[in-house]
Parts: C-alpha cells; sequence; structure tokens
C-alpha cells in the first residue's frame, strides 16, 4: 500500500477539483489518498516524512494562492528538514494572460522544498488551463507519476 497525501493550494477551487479527480484514479486499493487544503494543515504534516503531491494555482502576479500563504511563508521561515519528503508537482495557471508568471507558485513551492531537502519524484505538471483542462491532464499525468513513486519509493 502506497499513502499519498495531496496538498491543495487554490483561489476557487480547481485545483480541489483536479485533487478529487486524481483521488477517483488512485482509488484502486493500492493506493491510500488523502487530501487537505494548504489552510487546513500545518508544517507537521511533513513530520515522518512520506509522499505528498502539491498541487497549487497560481495568483496575483506569481504568487501563491490565499488558501496557500501562511503555509508557504512557514515554511520560508521555519524552514524545517524535509529529507524525508518525497513530493510530485502540479501547478495551475494561465500562459495565455499570464505567460511570465506562469505557475510560478508551484515554482515556488518546487524551489523551497527543494531547499529543505525533500526529493521531487518525476517532472512536475504545469496545466495550462487554455490549452488542456486541468482535471482531465493531471488525471492523465498522475499515471506515469505514481508508477514511478512506486519504484523510487516502494511500497509501504
Ligand atoms: C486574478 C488572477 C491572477 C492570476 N495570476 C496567474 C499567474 O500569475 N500565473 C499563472 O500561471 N496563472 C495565473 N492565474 C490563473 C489561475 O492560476 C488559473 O486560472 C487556475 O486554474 C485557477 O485555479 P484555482 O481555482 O485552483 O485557484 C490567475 C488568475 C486570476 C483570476
Amino acid at each position: 500500500m502506497l499513502d499519498l497525501r495531496i496538498l491543495v493550494g487554490t483561489q476557487t477551487g480547481i485545483a480541489q477539483l483536479v485533487a478529487q479527480e486524481i483521488e477517483l484514479r488512485l482509488d484502486d486499493g493500492d493506493t491510500r489518498v488523502k487530501t487537505s487544503l494548504m489552510e487546513d494543515v500545518d508544517l507537521t504534516v511533513f513530520d515522518g516524512g512520506g509522499l505528498f503531491l502539491i498541487c497549487t494555482s497560481t495568483y496575483g502576479q506569481g504568487d501563491v494562492p490565499d488558501s496557500a500563504k501562511t503555509f508557504y511563508e512557514d515554511l520560508l521561515q521555519t524552514r524545517p528538514d524535509l529529507s524525508g519528503v518525497r513530493y510530485g508537482l502540479i501547478g495551475l495557471g494561465d500562459k495565455g494572460t499570464h505567460a511570465a508568471t506562469f505557475c510560478f507558485a508551484a515554482k515556488k513551492f518546487d524551489k523551497v522544498l527543494g531547499e529543505l531537502g525533500a526529493i521531487r519524484i518525476g517532472e512536475p505538471l504545469f496545466n495550462d488551463s487554455n490549452m488542456n483542462l486541468p482535471e482531465d491532464e493531471a488525471a492523465e499525468w498522475v499515471e506515469g507519476w505514481i508508477r514511478l513513486c512506486r519504484e523510487e519509493v516502494g511500497e509501504t
């Protein structure tokens, strides 16, 4: 059984829809998935390490969405050792309107998690909502990603 925790940063709920779609896809008896909004957790979520999927949109001008702000700022300030953390990354954005800051919030999480010793599994998915429906693209992406996780993390 592989345990996966999805951490969602969202402004209008689309990233949460994406997480729900992923839960449906992975709910096959081999993977146990728990999803939380970043506003509902604190950094203790990383205690003991484990496998995480960061799923966040970008707002303002390349900012993390409001629901992710406290969690992100805590990471920057507290700087815990996350060497036991493995993670995947899904960014939601809009390249047409926000080309210069496309998926910056996801990229910011990627940067700080890496600095704190967490190891990313696989390439991120950066969804451009003009091109592909986020929930459809994520559902397809996660099939390959979870295979990689099984290879790299193994099952518990
Ligand atoms: C006011 C506003 C600002 C945005 N800023 C960015 C941005 O800087 N970069 C980006 O890639 N997308 C940006 N977006 C696009 C959103 O990230 C995208 O629509 C996303 O799918 C919303 O997901 P959510 O409902 O989970 O928040 C912005 C959207 C709005 C409405």
